[in-house]
């Protein structure tokens, strides 16, 4: 199948994942308390922030048009307030490069990872939170927003106060239904106060290109039994997990007591990343995967026509272009990624033959790294990355990517 005109193919990684180096951040923190199941940190990962020329290399040999990298919080202000000028020049660096190469940057500010100053004041759960934030975003906005045109704000605000605070597998490692919400609501202000404060910058600057959103983790939710009770969970867990942060963020329409005032389009872009199907079950209000059904090596579950439902529902509910932030596949033997991609993006192309108007589509992710709680050994790349000699080789399914980036077509 082809993709439509113009359609840009690309990969996204993020700083903490990829870069190596930096012990000044929560999840270095994290991994230092023996959380990471295989015993990795992120110490090494890729080695990105000393190599990044390897990384822009590796997007040139696969033909990407398109990359999102994310910011190191902890390396552009290292304590509270004091902003690096040297991060700041490293990362002009690396945008930079990207586009010497002829690949547009899609920048995250900010991708899970906090300033362990920031972390310490209690992070998105303190009142001053949003300001201190704002203040971060509108320095990378002058530091970077004469060479980049494109942000997103926040990466997945949904598993970020899902994790770090319902379950607490991840940093703080909180359980607290309340916390949870209270986190939902800073990081919506967080969101609003940074989509305007990247506009007025760039404003000043004379450009009128801005390109600014929010990428949420995207599920589709059904219901584990026919039982009505199942049903409803999966309808209240899509409302609490997806909906409920995405109309806030999008329109400042919830959250009624701190949004009233901020009623607006908050979007330039409608950030999608996606990746699996879960089967709600009212008992322990459980997400599971169908026990049959085709599953990545964490065991979440393969559906790619979730992919063409969520991009039809979006573009009926808001009014921007569609950017699928991020999708892949964790598949060690390489024997499941091809399929993945293919059958990924012709749903993508069916959901923009069904009139989604669907952009762009960067692959999670570039190369192997370091992912979260499961360290070293979850491998999503496009390359396998033997982390000890830094050595990286283009898997089968990687060198099909490369065609599709190529040619525009899936077959
Ligand atoms: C995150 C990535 C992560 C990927 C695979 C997304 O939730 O944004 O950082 O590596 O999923 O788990």
């Amino acid at each position: 199948m082809k993709l439509p005109e113009g359609f840009l193919l690309g990969s996204a990684t993020s700083a903490t994942q990829v870069e190596g180096g930096d012990t000044n951040n929560s999840w270095y923190r994290w991994s230092t308390e023996g959380k990471i199941k295989d015993g990795s940190n992120p110490l090494r990962a890729n080695d990105d922030y000393r190599s990044f020329s390897g990384t822009v290399a590796r997007l040139r040999e696969t033909n990407q048009k398109v990359y999102r990298l994310s910011l190191e919080w902890s390396r552009i202000e290292p304590s509270e307030g004091k902003f690096s000028e040297e991060a700041i020049a490293h990362y002009r660096e690396q945008i930079s490069l990207l586009l010497q190469n002829g690949i547009l940057p899609l920048v995250t500010i900010f991708h899970f990872s906090l300033p362990l100053w920031f972390e310490a004041k209690g992070g998105f759960e303190s009142k001053e939170s949003v300001d201190i934030f704002t203040r971060y975003v509108k320095r990378c906005a002058v530091g970077f927003g004469d060479l980049c045109n494109e942000f997103v704000t926040i990466n997945e605000p949904n598993v970020y106060a899902t994790m770090g605070y319902f379950y607490g597998d991840w940093p703080p490692g909180k359980k607290s239904f309340r916390l949870a919400m209270k986190v939902f609501g800073n990081l919506a202000l967080a969101h609003i106060k940074a989509y305007k404060v990247i506009h007025e910058v760039r404003e000043q600057m004379g450009f009128s290109d801005t390109m600014v959103g929010f990428a949420p983790h995207y599920r589709v939710f059904v219901s584990y039994g026919n039982g009505l009770m199942d049903t409803l969970a999966a309808s209240a867990m899509r409302y609490l997990f997806q909906d409920a942060i995405t109309k806030a963020m999008a329109t400042g329409k919830l959250f009624p007591f701190r949004l009233r005032s901020l009623k607006g389009k908050y979007y330039d872009f409608v950030g999608v990343n996606y990746y699996t199907i879960s089967q709600v079950k009212f008992k322990g209000f459980q997400a599971l995967s169908a026990d049959d059904a085709p599953k990545n090596d964490l065991g979440w579950e393969i559906y790619p026509q979730g992919l063409y439902d969520i991009c039809l529902e979006l573009s009926k509910k808001y009014d921007a272009p569609i950017w699928i932030t991020e999708n892949g596949i964790c598949d060690k033997d390489d024997t499941r990624r091809e399929k993945f991609i293919r059958d990924h993006l012709n749903s993508v192309i069916l959901a923009a033959s069904s009139g989604a108007k669907v952009e762009r589509y960067y692959h999670w992710t570039l190369m192997d790294n370091f992912e979260w709680l499961e360290g070293e050994s979850a491998p999503f790349g496009l390359y396998e990355t033997d982390f000890e000699k830094q050595r990286y080789t283009l898997r089968k399914s990687g060198r099909y990517y490369a065609k599709v980036c190529k040619t525009g077509e899936t077959d």
